[in-house]
């Protein structure tokens, strides 16, 4: 029987070492957390990467970290620490992240690191075809394997191949910039569709292709000499049930179940009745704006100091990137505005910014969604923005205030939230009192139009949208081939 072989740098465990014993932690990323129950229902196996390198596996613990993997239908790739650091930390990271995020100043183009990500991408790529058997579907996900559908297509020309970009694709003015922009490209028209999770990101791979390799371009095929490529937008969806269940047992659930997290977030509502909590989660990353959202929050409370000791900000940082240096200086940053704000504005009953910088247990996420008044998301650049649609799904009461930046591929399909341009502190702060002053029939009407659209366009319906557009692109191939 066919199957799926999901790829991606990232498997959805990660697999760490404490104290020569393997700890399995799920994987914090839209890429794994969404695509996870897809993974799960299916008939798939995923490759890739566990999250330690061959030198930090122990020789006796080799087989426990396949069998590790293997549990949850997956097949751990091994990269070396060189590679981790060119592949990973390097091109992946200190190359394609940045360019395709618009962050032009900090993106490098080290030959070196282009020719780690080449090997690493060989070898994630020989990886499928050991496992690849006629009929399966090849589903290769995300920036760090840009080369991997052209790699398994010249191995195995008859492979049905998709790939799906979880990051935005920059307009052409911005692609150019890269020294091996020919290759990339090349690269992911292996495959037979590629999926992007909005309009503009297909809009501008395809200006691309036509201006840089100058193929021909109908609508959304890409003409090759031998084969038909579909690029299309597949917005990408959560597993809605999974958070609105979740957020129905935790209420449920008696005071002795609660956490100490959600303990210390009810003291906060039984001290100050009224007081708004404001949350916003992300991996700790200079794309998502959480600078400059502490910024607009200090402006904020400058501009209306009548909310002193009415709100708070409760952010949750997760660790992500560490060996980047603008990942650390990113960390030193927040850390010192996060004090300096904590400083001005404390009172001996308040502090304004409550900030965790590190991942939390399922359970806890819950508690912070369904505790908090607003979600304040500010992304200066974001594919799609999960937590977004993680915090309304949550919302089983259909109250809450959702503020987006327009710069998510999220805002596309949430226009009921309050959107926001995070480089605006003005507009940031007036729409951050509109969230607080927001009457509570208005907050519901909104989020039951949301609700009903998230829940519809779920992770399972993003997934089965993309794979019979894959199946489709068969019949591309026999017209192509009866030309
Ligand atoms: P990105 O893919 O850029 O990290 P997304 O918002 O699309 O951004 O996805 C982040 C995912 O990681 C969400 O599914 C969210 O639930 C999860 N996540 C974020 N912060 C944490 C945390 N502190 N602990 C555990 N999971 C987290
Ligand atoms: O969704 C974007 C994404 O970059 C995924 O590719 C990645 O797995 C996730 O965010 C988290 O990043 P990392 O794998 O570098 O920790």
């Amino acid at each position: 029987m066919s199957k799926t072989i999901i790829i991606s740098n990232r498997l959805p465990l990660k697999i760490s070492l404490d104290d020569d014993e393997l700890q399995v932690t799920p994987s914090v990323g839209g890429l794994a957390t969404g695509l996870k129950s897809f993974h799960r229902d299916g008939d798939s196996i995923w490759i890739g990467w566990s999250g330690l390198t061959e030198e930090e596996i122990p020789d006796h613990l080799e087989d426990e970290v396949k069998e590790k993997a293997k549990a949850e239908a997956c097949v751990a790739v091994n990269l070396s620490e060189e590679e981790v650091d060119g592949f990973y930390y390097g091109f992946s990271n200190r190359t394609i992240w940045p360019l395709f995020h618009y962050f032009m100043e900090y993106t490098e183009a080290e030959h070196s690191s282009w020719e780690i990500y080449k090997q690493v991408n060989i070898k994630y790529a020989k990886e499928v075809l050991k496992y690849y058997e006629e009929g399966d579907r090849v589903w290769v996900h995300d920036y760090q394997l840009l080369l991997v559908p052209k790699l398994i297509r010249d191995e195995q020309p008859e492979a049905i191949i998709g790939f799906f970009n979880h990051i935005p694709f920059p307009s052409y003015e911005v692609f150019r910039t890269l020294p091996w922009r020919e290759s990339v490209l090349e690269g992911m028209l292996g495959a037979d569709l590629i999926g992007f999770h909005t309009y503009d990101y297909e809009r501008h791979f395809l200006s691309s292709v036509t201006r840089i390799l100058r193929h021909q371009v109908d609508f959304n095929e890409v003409t090759l000499p031998e084969r038909i490529v579909k690029v299309d937008s597949f917005p990408m969806g959560i597993d809605y049930k999974k958070f609105e269940d979740a957020a129905l047992n935790h209420f449920r659930g008696t005071e002795d179940e609660q956490s100490e997290l959600q303990r210390r977030l009810d003291l906060h509502l039984d001290a100050t009745p009224d007081a708004k909590l404001i949350l916003s989660i992300d991996r700790l990353d200079y794309t998502k704006g959480i600078a400059n959202r502490i910024r607009a929050f200090e402006y904020f409370l400058d501009k209306y100091p009548e909310f002193i000791e009415k709100v708070r900000l409760v952010m949750l940082a997760v660790p992500s990137r560490s060996n980047v240096p603008q990942y650390q200086r990113l960390k030193r940053e927040i850390d010192e505005l996060v004090g300096r704000i904590n400083g001005k504005f404390s009172t001996v009953s308040w502090t304004p910014i409550w900030y965790f910088y590190r991942s939390m247990p399922f359970d806890n996420l819950i508690d912070l969604y369904t505790s908090c008044d607003i979600a304040l998301l500010t992304p200066i650049r974001d594919g799609m923005n999960l937590v977004a649609k993680e915090y309304i799904a949550t919302r089983t009461d259909h109250t809450g205030v959702l503020i987006l930046s327009e710069m998510a591929g999220a805002a596309h399909e949430m226009n009921e939230a309050l959107i926001i341009n995070p480089n605006n502190f003005e507009q940031i702060a007036m729409t951050l009192k509109q969230a607080i002053e927001m009457p509570k029939d208005e907050q519901i009407e909104r989020n039951k139009t949301l609700q009903k659209r998230l829940k519809r366009y779920n992770v399972e319906k993003w997934a089965k949208d993309f794979m019979s557009a894959l199946e489709h692109t068969e019949d591309n191939r026999k017209s192509f081939e009866s030309i």
